[in-house]
This record gives structure tokens, sequence and C-alpha cells, in this order.
């Protein structure tokens, strides 16, 4: 059920702010992904990173997806909710020992290696317990994303993966890893890509990288492209999914593989943003010298993405505004920074105390940025399924 069709006495009786999650557009993009990569025998490993709200993982998990981890606690989570270890992996560029012997004793399906000094750890790690570890070796592909500079990982200039000038040395380490076995590839280039052309560049990328290695004798099992499809956070009622099956045919169309050859992907945002709507009250209204604000009970503490990126969410009031006077409102949270906006001149229909607005597009990336600064309430939450 879409926030607008949600019985607006019911949210009024609510205690706000409160995220809330159409279940059934969640399912609905689930199954929209799942078919698209079925076809092409494609998997999808759920980045947890992106939302890892226990509902919402036990839907993920009951539809078949791996999960991609970049923490212990999430390895251990996927566990918790039923992911099988088998398709979980674990990526980030600083695991720690603690967390790389959990994810060893756990034998999930691959660590994404992001460096040569972590491989030899890993390496000696597993030597230690007696196993061996699956890894793929995570290469800097030096692609540029076009997306905002904080979201963008795969140019020389960022701290992920092996860049390609230590290519070759990383190769001789790997041979001379004992407890150590190299699955594939993974790559992953930035996060909220909407233009397909990056997905091809990549896709050019791995190509070469797979030729490298297949070249000097090493079998590469896997390929993982990883994630960063965007969403439309502008039209999200007409828009509600992104086009998975234009975003998985860039792939079957441009990536070399042989038979045998498995990819995978990492989504995080483009499965969850859309099913998620942050439910704000207005607490008051204030009309300053030049501008009209609207102060809501939501902040930068329950939706980050606004201040941290200028990330635009959708701003609505909800119920009925029909015949309402349009005013600009700069629509800010009750946090002590100025940077805790959530939009400057927006058009809305004439708003008081008590009404409620909706920021939408917030499945992704909300609730998980979370803060408790200003010692804010714990997040709240409805789910559409439960009303
Ligand atoms: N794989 C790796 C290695 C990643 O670093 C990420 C995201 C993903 C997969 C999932 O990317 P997605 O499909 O969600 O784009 N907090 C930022 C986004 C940070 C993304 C970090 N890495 C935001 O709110 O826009």
């Amino acid at each position: 059920m879409n926030i607008h069709q949600v019985d607006l006495n019911r949210l009024k009786s609510l205690e706000t702010p409160l995220y809330y999650y159409d279940m059934e557009l969640l399912a609905n993009t689930l199954e929209a992904a799942k078919t698209a990569a079925d076809k092409y025998g494609f998997h999808i490993h759920y980045a947890l990173k992106a939302n890892f709200n226990d509902r919402i993982l036990q839907l993920i998990q009951s539809k078949g997806f791996g999960a991609d981890c970049v923490s212990g606690n999430e390895v251990q989570k996927s566990l918790d909710m039923g992911f099988p270890a088998s398709q979980i992996t674990f990526a980030g560029v600083g695991k720690s020992d603690k967390e790389i012997i959990l994810a060893l004793k756990e034998n999930i399906f691959a660590f994404n290696v992001e460096s040569i000094q972590e491989l030899l750890i890993i390496d000696e790690l597993a030597g230690q317990i007696g196993v061996k570890a699956n890894i793929s070796l995570r290469i800097n592909p030096n692609v540029d994303a076009h997306t905002h500079h904080y979201i963008t990982t795969g140019l020389d200039e960022n701290k992920f993966g092996v860049p390609n000038s230590e290519l070759e040395n990383a190769a001789a380490v790997l041979r001379s890893c004992e407890n150590v076995n190299l699955l594939g590839l993974h790559f992953h280039v930035g996060s909220q890509i909407t233009d397909m052309n990056v997905f091809k560049s990549l896709c050019v990328k791995v190509n070469e990288w797979k030729n490298w290695f297949e070249e000097r004798g090493t079998t590469i099992k896997v390929l993982n492209v990883g994630g960063g499809l965007g969403v439309d956070y502008y039209q999200p009622d007409t828009n509600p999914m992104p086009d998975f099956n234009a975003y998985f045919e860039v792939f079957d169309k441009f990536l070399e593989r042989n038979p045998n050859q498995e990819v995978h992907f990492e989504l995080g945002r483009a499965l969850v943003a859309q099913s998620g709507t942050l439910v704000s009250r207005v607490l008051y209204t204030k009309s300053g010298v030049k501008k009209n604000f609207l102060i809501l009970d939501a902040g930068m503490t329950e939706l980050m993405r606004p201040a941290l990126y200028q990330a635009y969410h959708k701003i609505e009031k909800l119920g009925d505004s029909s015949d309402a006077q349009q005013i600009n409102y700069d629509v800010v949270g009750p946090i002590c920074e100025s940077s805790d906006c959530f939009g400057k001149e927006v058009e809305l229909p004439y708003a008081e105390r008590g009404d409620l607005i909706a920021l939408r597009t917030a499945g992704a990336y909300g609730e998980v940025m979370a803060s408790r600064y200003n010692l804010r309430d714990e997040i709240r939450y409805l789910f559409s399924n439960e009303i």
C-alpha cells in the first residue's frame, strides 16, 4: 500500500517520525529483480548496508537472494536471518581480524579482498584455523560512475580495491598463498547510477581484467560486478522501481563470459529504496524575513542523505489538499545544524501544525544511517502488511 493510500487518521494517531514500508512494493520489486536476473542465470546478493531492518531482510531472504556484507555484524545478521553461508559475500577495505575469523569459521561464499596486505592476513588467519578461504579480488577499474563524489568508488583516487598498478604483484602473492582459493574478480564503481553507459564501461574493464588473469593461467569462476543501480527519486509513484531488465541486459550483452562463469551482483538501493517513506509531522510553521519555514519533527538524524550528499527526497504533504494554496517552504528538521534541511523553496500545499509530511524513497540508506545525535528517539516503523 502506497503511503497516500494509508488511512490518514491512522497515521495521525501514531507517534512520528516513523519509517513506513510498503511491503507489497518491496515484494514486487524483489520479484521483478529476480525474474530479470534469472533470465540470464545471474546471482544477486542483497547489500545489507542499504537496510538491515529485520522485516525487510526476512522478505529478501525468503525470495532467495544472497547477502552482501561489509562487517562481521552484517555477516552474523545475515546468518541469523537465514541467509545460507554459501550465499554470503564479505567486502570492505578494513576488515578486522575478528571479523575475518568469524567469516572463515562460517565458511562464507567469498571475501571480496581489497588489498594485498588483506590477502596475506586472510591467508595467515585461514592457515591458523585450518580452513581455505574463498576470495574474489576487488579490482579498482578506474571507471567514473558520474554520481556524487561521496558515493563514487571505482576511481584511482578512491580507497577501494587493488589498483591496476598492483595487480601483477597481487597475482604473484595469490600464487604463494596456500590457504586462499581465488574464485573470481570483484568490481563496484559507485552508487545511484542511472546511466547504463557506466555499466557498459564497467563491462569493458571486467573483460580486460578477466582476460588478463586467464592469459596467466588463472581460472576465473565468478565475475562480481557489484551494485550501484540507481532509482528515480523524483517520480516515486509513476516510476516505482528501476528497469531491472535494461540493467541486466547491459551485462548480458557486454560481458564476455564462458558458460561455466557465474555473474554476481550486489544490489542495495535498487531493491529497497522506493518502498520506504519517512513520515513526519509539522511541528511549527515560521515566516522569516525571506523565508517560510516548515519545521518537522524528523531531521538529519532520521534521514541524513540530504545533509550529507545534498540528496533529493521528494517531499509531499499527506491528505487531500487539492484546493489548498501553494506555498514555497524551506522544509527543515529540529536539529541544531543549518545542514538539517530537507529542501529549500519546495512548493507545497499550505501546511499547518499537525499536518503530516512524507519524505519519499527513503528505504535505502535511510534508517540505517540514522543517529542518536541530540539524543533523539530510536527509529519507529510501520509496515504496510501490519496495518
Ligand atoms: N557493493 C559494494 C562493494 C558497495 O560499496 C556498495 C555500496 C554496494 C555494493 C551497494 O550499492 P547500491 O546497489 O546500494 O548502490 N550511503 C550512500 C550510498 C553508499 C553506497 C556504498 N556502497 C547513499 O545514501 O547514497
